[in-house]
């Protein structure tokens, strides 16, 4: 049995490229994938209307979903909304915005919102994952079946991918990551940095691995627009970036590790 996953991210509605996001769609509902996944920034400035173009999207996508949000998904511009109700834009137009379940067969998958509104610090792009968020999502994979591909997505990296193109400094980012290896999760899927990248995080057995999918915004930064498909077979896990050529999709960077059995 073989469990594919689209991994998108980072569309950023306003801002998206849109031949490429319509021949991602094109691909995705051609691929006959077990989840498509989306790991946040759906909009540029969570404004309503981007928000309103992102579900009609993901609306046009065939097959089931599981979304997380981003930084971006926070209004920019509304300070008051977005100190207060910074995803309440997000969880009307498209689903809950602090956790997403999804249990398919023989994996299981588990978001985790690691955007914030306000942060004490400068930047509040960055990410958070509190420690309650970690052990409530570490203990929700002792619920499913033992033999289930353990997948946890997030926006942030939750470990700085070293010579991306920018950071995430998630705070407990370190500890998550750990935590996760230590839970026996395959895969935390992250978006944010516009790069596709995948390594396996230095704790646990060193079978957990994070790997991120890149922008279909035009908000490239060195790479082209990209999104990964993850295929999960056996003892296999092969992830293949799939770059935007200016014409079509086709393999920019692909990488195969070791399942943990
Ligand atoms: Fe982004
Ligand atoms: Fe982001």
């Amino acid at each position: 049995m073989t469990i594919r996953l689209a991994h998108l991210s980072d569309i950023h509605f306003g801002g998206e490229n849109a031949a490429a996001v319509a021949a991602a769609a094109e691909h995705v509902n051609a691929g006959g994938f077990d989840l498509v996944i989306v790991s946040g920034d759906l909009t540029r400035y969570g404004e309503r209307k981007e928000f309103a173009s992102a579900a009609a999207w993901l609306a046009s996508l065939k097959g089931p979903q599981l979304v997380t949000p981003g930084n971006h998904d926070a209004p920019y511009l509304a300070w008051a909304e977005r100190i207060f109700t910074p995803f309440r834009r997000f969880e009307a137009a498209i689903g809950p915005a602090p956790t997403q379940t999804y249990l398919g067969h023989g994996f299981a998958v588990r978001g985790v919102n690691t955007a914030r509104g306000p942060q004490p610090r400068l930047n509040w792009s960055k990410g958070q994952i509190s420690p309650t968020q970690t052990r409530v999502a570490a203990d929700w994979f002792e619920t499913v079946p033992a033999a289930c591909v353990r997948v946890v997505v997030c926006h942030h990296p939750l470990v700085e991918m070293i010579g991306g193109p920018m950071t995430a400094r998630v705070w407990n980012g370190q500890a998550a990551a750990r935590a996760f290896a230590e839970a026996k999760v395959d895969l935390v899927l992250s978006g944010h940095i516009h790069a596709p990248f995948a390594w396996a995080y230095p704790f646990g057995d060193g079978r957990t691995y994070a790997a991120g999918a890149g922008t279909l915004s035009v908000r490239e930064r060195g790479v082209p627009a990209s999104f990964n498909v993850v295929e999960i077979e056996g003892a296999a896990i092969r992830i293949a970036a799939l770059g935007w050529t200016g014409s079509h999709f086709e393999p920019y960077r692909t990488w195969s590790v070791d399942r943990r059995t």
